[in-house]
Order: C-alpha cells, then structure tokens, then sequence
C-alpha cells in the first residue's frame, strides 16, 4: 500500500539534491573548518559558503546566522541566550500561549529561574491579543518572542503589528520561524529568529538562528569558539551544507505553493460538504496554505489518525511531540475550543508531493469511516 504523506509539518522528506550534496560534503570535505591546514580551510570556505546562502534568504548578513541543532536549540539559545544576556535591563519576557513547546519550555525555565514570563491570549482563530500585549509592555520587558506560523494550524501570526508595538521600546523581538521559511514571506523587522532544516526539505538536527548585528544573546552551550563564540562544538559540516542547499532550492519550488494550496482548499471544501458539524480550526484568519485544521464531530481524532494509519494515510494530531505524548493540544485548548473539539481535531499538512490523488483518496476514506460509524 503506498502511503499517503500528509504530515509535512511534522518533517519533510528529504529532497535527493540535498542528499547528493550532503554526500559530497561528507567525503570530500572531512576535515575540521578550525583546523589550520589546507583541509581544514577548504571545509571552513563550504561552511562560509552555506552560511552566505542562508544569509542571502533572510537579508541578513552571514556573521548574522548561528548554525544549530535545529529550531529546538535555536528557541532555546533565542530565549535563554536573549534573557541571561540582558536581565541587567529587564527580567519581563511576553510570549503567546500558542507557541511551540521548544518555546513554552525554555520560558518555564526562566520563570523556574527568576523570570516573568507574560503569556498573550488568541482568539478563537489563534490570532494573539495585540490590546493585551500593548498593556503588558513595560521598560523592563527585554522580549516578546511570537511565531510566525503556528505549526498545528497553520495561522500566520501579525509579526509586522508586535513589532510596530516595540518600536519605542527596547525589548528585542524572537519569532520562531521554523514552521514559516519557505512558505510565507518573513518580516525583516524581527531581531532573532529560528529556523530548522528538515521543514525545508533538509536534513534533521540542523537549523540556524538569525541574529540581528548588535542584539545581545549569550550562548546556552559552553566549549570552543565556533560560530563566532555563539555555539561551541564541532559544526556538522554535511548537515550545514545539506540545509544551505535545501534553502537555495526553494525557489525552484514556490510553483508549488499555488497548487498546495489549491489541493488544501478542495480537501477542506468536500470534507466540509460530505460530513455535518466539520469544522476548520483557524479558517477565519490568514494561512499558510499547507494547514488543514479539522474537527471531525463523529470520531475522536487518536481513533481517526489510527484508521487513517490503517489506510496507508499518515497525519498528526497537534504537533509531533503531543501526539507521541497524547497531550491534548495547548494551541487549540488556547483558541476556547472545548475539550470534545480539541480531541476530535487532527492536522492534515501537504508539500511538494502531495496530489490531487492522494487528495481525493483520503476524503474518500474520511467518507467510509464517517459513514461505517454511522451505520
Ligand atoms: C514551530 C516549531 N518550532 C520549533 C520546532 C522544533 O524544531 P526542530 O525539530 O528542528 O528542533 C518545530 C518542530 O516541529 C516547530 O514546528
């Protein structure tokens, strides 16, 4: 049975061009970018290369980009980095209660460790209370970290609107963009900002975060000097490269973004018409096409994602990390909805392979199994 991907925004495949380079690099290019012989500068001039290409997609400046380990260590290093570097300023950090866990949780642990942490509504399509974050602003905020694209239900958050409430302020601004790159055009007004590779079509373990000139973020790891003193340890050469070339192809693929979206609207179009009580979680703001957000009110979602499964039909409730843990989803807890529809919601996220088969082919099993249980 072939299977149905529809768990992009969990992780993508890796694209084969990705791979052939990451190959490359791995052989060719063993040796260690700090070493001073030839090698090792013939390795330090691909991770120069890699970090200009990332750069060139963020207008950002190459001593601007901080390989790490991915959106996880890059939130982290924002977050903790941002707030060690500055409590002589502040010790008052805004977040939205809609974040990814790599976010939540390093913000537990500053409030564990003598920081506050201010949590901003959403409203019933997840956008964030701008009013609320307005009054909480104060001089001694040093961060308001908000997503730029929510990973459960695909909302684009209003980057643009937080930052024009931090222009007199001198809080910093983060935004984890791990679900955004590559899909939605990212505001250049954020001073830091998370990426990660295998979203992109790239390898796992690898991302970066953008740091503005002059921002100050310490570092969260302590060893060696790479990455301009920002992010000890040996750099993954392979992944680095691997991730760089997977940026620099998404411009052969912003084709697809049109045709994505048009598959996501017909799937949520004859979802809608086939089964009554259906309803798209955060239809009534902006998306990023790949999203599909469903409350299915004839079957709570673990027992449609398994029977989904069963069908060769692979999708996630809520994120990947709550659906390994059966947590029910803080996001669409966060947006009001009652405990019934946060259980009977599932996330459907299409790429670059989804077609209108596979489309098709799985409202056709959502349809048997709504009407078998109907019988
Ligand atoms: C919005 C968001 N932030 C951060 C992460 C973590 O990224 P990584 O898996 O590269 O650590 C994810 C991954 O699912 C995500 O969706």
């Amino acid at each position: 049975m072939k299977m149905i991907y529809l768990d992009y925004a969990a992780t993508t495949p890796l694209d084969s061009a990705v791979a052939t380079v990451m190959h490359r690099v791995e052989a060719q290019f063993f040796a260690n970018p700090s070493s001073i012989h030839s090698a090792g500068q013939q390795s330090k001039v691909q991770l120069e290369q890699a970090r200009q290409i990332v750069a060139t997609a963020l207008n950002a400046k190459p001593d601007e980009i901080v390989f790490t380990s991915g959106g996880t260590e890059s939130n982290n290093m924002a977050i903790i980095g941002t707030a060690l570097a500055n409590r002589h300023l502040g010790n008052h950090i805004i977040t939205t209660k809609i974040e990814h866990p790599a976010v939540l949780e390093p913000c537990h642990y500053l409030e564990q460790n003598g920081f506050r942490v201010s949590y901003l509504d959403v409203d019933r399509n997840g956008m964030p209370d701008l009013n609320q974050l307005k009054t909480l602003l104060c001089p001694d905020t040093i961060l308001v970290s908000v997503m730029a694209v929510n990973n459960e239900t695909g909302v684009i958050l209003p980057l643009d609107q937080v930052q024009s409430l931090l222009k007199d302020t001198s809080a910093l601004l983060h935004s984890d963009a791990v679900q955004a790159f590559g899909k939605i055009q990212i505001p250049g007004s954020v001073d830091l900002l998370s990426l990660s590779a295998h979203k992109i079509y790239g390898p796992k373990g690898i991302g970066a975060l953008y740091i503005r000139k002059g921002s100050r973020v310490n570092p969260i790891l302590y060893g060696g000097s790479q990455e301009v003193h920002h992010r000890p340890g040996t750099e993954n050469l392979p992944a680095i490269c691997g991730f760089a070339e997977a940026v620099s192809r998404l411009q052969h693929f912003t084709v697809h973004a049109d045709r994505i979206r048009g598959l996501r609207d017909m799937f949520e179009q004859r979802v809608t018409d086939l089964i009554p009580g259906v309803e798209i979680n955060g239809a009534g703001t902006s998306r990023a096409g790949e999203y599909s957000n469903i409350y299915f009110p004839f079957m709570a979602g673990d027992s449609l994602l398994m029977n989904l499964d069963m069908h060769g039909v692979a999708v996630s409730s809520g994120s990947a990390c709550s659906s390994g843990s059966r947590k029910p989803s803080h996001v669409l807890d966060s947006m009001g909805f009652s405990g019934e529809h946060v259980n009977n919601s599932l996330r459907f996220s299409l790429g670059r392979s989804t077609s209108e088969e596979d489309i098709l082919k799985t409202v056709d099993i959502i349809s048997m199994l709504y009407k078998r249980l109907k019988k």
